[in-house]
């Protein structure tokens, strides 16, 4: 086999003697795909690709990502531009509609999110029947797939209605998640408030109490609002992918999402800011030596790896990771909490593996888990929350990607083929043969 390009446009695949001319397909960013769409009709064969890293799903208009360079664009915009100066609801409107909002679009996004923000009563009640120690994603998963039985008017026709459903769902997963935490520590629900912004007032459901009000921080809300923005979206991710493959069934947006928050929650993907604290406070309880942790991280016959470094993508620096780190110290100042013996532990684990010729030459720099897990440490969200937090930040991805799925001309059900390695067809055997 031999796979040639032969020009811009084309690329040749002599296979078995035949020559075949493949389409090549150049993004916007000038990335290039082969377009082996025709490939098994031509030629009997198929392409196999475990974990799809070379698998282009689709074409999109959403996200661009170049690892090497550490770029990230929403919609054509960097991904700094919009931690500065937007909101997470304007990102959120970005995302879904293709361009920023004017301030007459913001204003009508901001009151449907208002007048969306409550849940019906019934559903509230099935928060009593999950076990205390339920895992927030497997409530949040469950709860956001039950919204499809209380707000169903989608299955109709779902881009007729896709600004109140977008709404809706930004604005009801932000409750579910503050309702899922106050119960889980048999607490009064707090409602939603219509004269906070999104992030005020999903810390204030989250934190206050008749015997103690909330007072919320600008520089927390502001560190909360980068953080969502910055998790908004990363194109087509395990869980990205899993809600337009469940979409791409025809199935209802509550329901593709709900299987995306499912993919989401596995340790492997949304988890890893978990596993940074659950590393930072295991080195604690050992006496703090952090560089003993290095060294391990270092020593090949040592499966052990320093979470929060090192990147599938980024191998240069995350565009995510600087914005953060500088959020992340704003609020431990404001908060006065930068004496946590966990955030020095951070600080002393990146300042050594920043100068380490290991970590180095290998590009292995501190990811945005790296620097999340340690703001919502600061800012009281419990570990079991944080994958929880990240989906609230990825949700406007989810919504926009499968939008762009339900009106993509090429739409077609996911449906991957595999190579069989099993045994071949054998004669059968009655059981009283066998
Ligand atoms: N600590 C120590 N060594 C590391 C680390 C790390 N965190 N990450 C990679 N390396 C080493 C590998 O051992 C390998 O060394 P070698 O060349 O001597 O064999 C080299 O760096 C390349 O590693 P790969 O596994 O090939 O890199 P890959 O791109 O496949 O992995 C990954 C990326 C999975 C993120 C990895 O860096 C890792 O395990 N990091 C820790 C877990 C983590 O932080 N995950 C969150 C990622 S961010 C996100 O998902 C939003």
């Amino acid at each position: 086999m031999l796979l040639d390009c032969v020009s811009d446009d084309k690329a040749e695949l002599v296979l078995d003697g035949k020559k075949y001319l493949l389409p090549i397909i150049i993004g916007t960013e000038g990335e290039r795909a082969i377009d082996i769409r025709s490939l098994r009709t031509e030629t009997g064969h198929i392409t196999i690709d475990s974990g799809y890293m070379n698998t282009g799903s689709c074409a999109s208009q959403i996200t661009f990502l170049d690892g090497e360079k550490g770029i990230l664009n929403y919609r054509g915009y960097g991904i700094e531009d919009l931690a500065e100066h937007c909101s997470f609801v304007e990102v959120s409107y970005l995302l879904v509609h293709g361009t920023l909002p004017t301030g007459d679009e913001l204003r009508r996004f901001r009151e449907l999110l208002n007048l969306y923000s409550l849940i019906h009563e019934d559903m509230i009640h099935f928060f009593d029947h999950y076990p205390s120690n339920a895992p927030p994603m497997s409530i949040l998963s469950s709860m956001v797939n039950s919204l499809s039985n209380y707000y169903p008017e989608m299955n109709e026709n779902p881009l007729e209605d896709i600004d109140n459903m977008t709404a809706r769902l930004i604005s009801k997963v932000r409750t579910i998640a503050a309702f899922s935490y106050r119960k889980s520590y048999g607490s009064q629900l707090v409602m939603p408030r219509h004269d906070f912004s999104y992030c005020a007032n999903f810390l204030n459901m989250m934190f206050d109490s008749p015997v103690k009000p909330y007072v919320v921080n600008d520089e927390v809300e502001s560190a909360l609002n980068k953080l969502l923005i910055l998790h908004a979206d990363h194109e087509q991710n395990c869980s990205t992918s899993t809600v337009r493959l469940v979409g791409s069934a025809r199935v209802n947006l509550y329901a593709s999402i709900s299987a995306g928050i499912s993919a989401l929650w596995g340790p492997l993907h949304g988890g890893a800011n978990m596993a940074v604290m659950d590393m930072l406070e295991e080195i604690h309880a050992n006496g703090g030596d952090y560089k003993k942790y290095i060294t391990k991280a270092k020593d090949r016959n040592d499966p052990f790896r320093l979470v929060g470094f090192g990147h599938r993508v980024y191998k240069n620096h995350d565009p995510r990771a600087q914005i953060i780190k500088e959020a992340s110290e704003k609020v431990l100042k404001s908060l006065g909490v930068d004496d946590d013996p966990l955030l020095q532990i951070a600080r002393e684990l990146e300042d050594v593996a920043l100068r380490d010729e290991y970590f180095v030459e290998r590009k292995l720099y501190p990811n945005v888990d790296f620097y999340s897990g340690i703001i919502y440490r600061a800012i009281g969200i419990p570990q079991n929350m944080f994958t929880v937090m990240f989906a609230l930040g990825r949700l406007p991805g989810w919504i926009s990607h499968w939008r762009e799925m339900w009106t993509d001309a090429n739409w077609r059900i996911g449906r991957p083929r595999q190579v069989y390695v099993g045994p071949q067809r054998k004669k059968f055997v009655p059981l009283e043969d066998r």
